[in-house]
């Protein structure tokens, strides 16, 4: 058990000293988890295989799913890329700093612990100020998964961090919540086709204007089985999962309200929740409403999946009603965290 340091950082008003401290950690192979734009992160020193692996032990992740490396400007990544391709630079132009993760081939400065042994890897400029900060001050850039144990919804609120993280990691910066709610979009410029290979904060609709060709990967939306290869290998992992058993009822909103009445009373000898964007007033144990557009939802969604284990809800159905905007992320971790259960109605 390692003695973890939680050090409680003001966004607005950024404490340098405690910055440097925290930065020193990270440059000398100790792992920090730091607010960011997305989600929380668990960040390590990028160039240190030692410090890299340990990411690993510490979330209980399977070693062949890569990691993203963080830089705090986009002339930083050149160093550790091939090449950077026109398209991506455009994309870096129009969304950084920001929730968009490129992968790209890799230069010998990113060794195999990262990138669990691919010739690409994959690079995101967070917005955040603490996330930001705490890059520059390391002097190095920081490979950080989202920082929850493997397997749990990503955390947005430091809460969920320590919860995950305490004793397994030198620090954890106490940042506040996370402005977007889920991790950023993973877009594939390393080959000749761009691929959004998980979506996120920028939207399919806002690359598509910048790149008109750009595809969605198959993966997205389905549920992956064993014979597959997926691209991102994060992809093949069951992930966002609460404990309770999750159902997505998807259609129009009168008729999600009554196949959810409908499933609640047969399910009245269990202990049920609903994630509700309508605020309809069912005859649930727990309630927890997350907005109604799909920003809030996004915004909220793991935060409750995490809220309705802690109330020893048993089964939770969960509202969906349109891909719009931040709905198409939205849908791909809910399916996930449903283990794809989703009744159309
Ligand atoms: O918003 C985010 O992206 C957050 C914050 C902390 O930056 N990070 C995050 O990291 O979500 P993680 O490790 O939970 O998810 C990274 C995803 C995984 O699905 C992984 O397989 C994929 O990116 N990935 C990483 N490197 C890749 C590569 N070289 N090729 C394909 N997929 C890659
Ligand atoms: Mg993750």
């Amino acid at each position: 058990m390692l003695n973890t340091q939680i050090i409680k950082i003001d966004k607005g008003n950024i404490d340098k000293e405690k910055i440097k401290s925290l930065g020193q950690i990270i440059k000398n192979g100790g792992l920090v988890a730091f607010p960011t734009e997305t989600v929380y992160g668990l960040g390590a020193n990028a160039y240190n295989e030692d410090a890299v692996k340990s990411i690993f032990v510490a979330k209980g992740r399977p070693s062949d799913n890569p990691l993203i490396v963080h830089f705090a400007d986009v002339g930083d990544i050149l160093e550790a890329v091939v090449e950077m391709p026109e398209d991506a630079k455009k994309l870096f132009e129009h969304f950084s700093p920001g929730p968009l993760t490129v992968i790209l081939k890799k230069s010998d400065k990113i060794g195999n612990a990262v990138t669990a042994g691919l010739d690409t890897v994959a690079v995101r400029i967070p917005s955040d100020k603490i996330a930001r900060e705490l890059i520059k001050s390391s002097g190095v850039p920081i490979a950080a998964p989202s920082a929850n144990l493997s397997g749990k919804p990503s955390p947005t609120i430091s809460k969920h961090v320590i919860e995950d993280m305490t004793g397994r990691i030198d620090a954890i910066i106490d940042g506040g919540d996370c402005e977007v709610g889920l991790e950023s979009t993973v877009i594939d410029m390393s080959s000749e086709t761009p691929v959004i290979l998980r979506p996120g904060g920028i939207t399919f609709e806002a690359i598509k204007k910048i790149i008109p060709d750009v595809t969605l990967d198959k993966h997205i939306l389905k549920s992956v089985n064993s014979n597959d290869k997926p691209k991102s290998p994060g992809m093949k992992y069951k992930h966002y999962a609460p404990d309770a058993d999750v159902t997505v009822i998807e259609g129009d909103i009168n008729k999600v309200n009554l196949k959810i009445i409908e499933l609640l009373k047969e399910n009245k000898s269990k202990r049920c929740g609903v994630i509700s964007i309508s605020n309809y007033k069912y005859d649930a144990d727990l309630i927890l409403n997350t907005g109604n557009n799909n920003k809030e939802y996004a915004k909220n969604l793991f935060r409750v999946l995490r809220e309705f284990d802690e109330h020893k809800i048993d089964v939770v159905f969960a509202e969906f009603v349109n891909d719009n905007g931040y709905g198409l992320a939205v849908k791909n971790r809910l399916y996930k965290s449903a283990g794809n259960k989703v009744i159309y109605v």
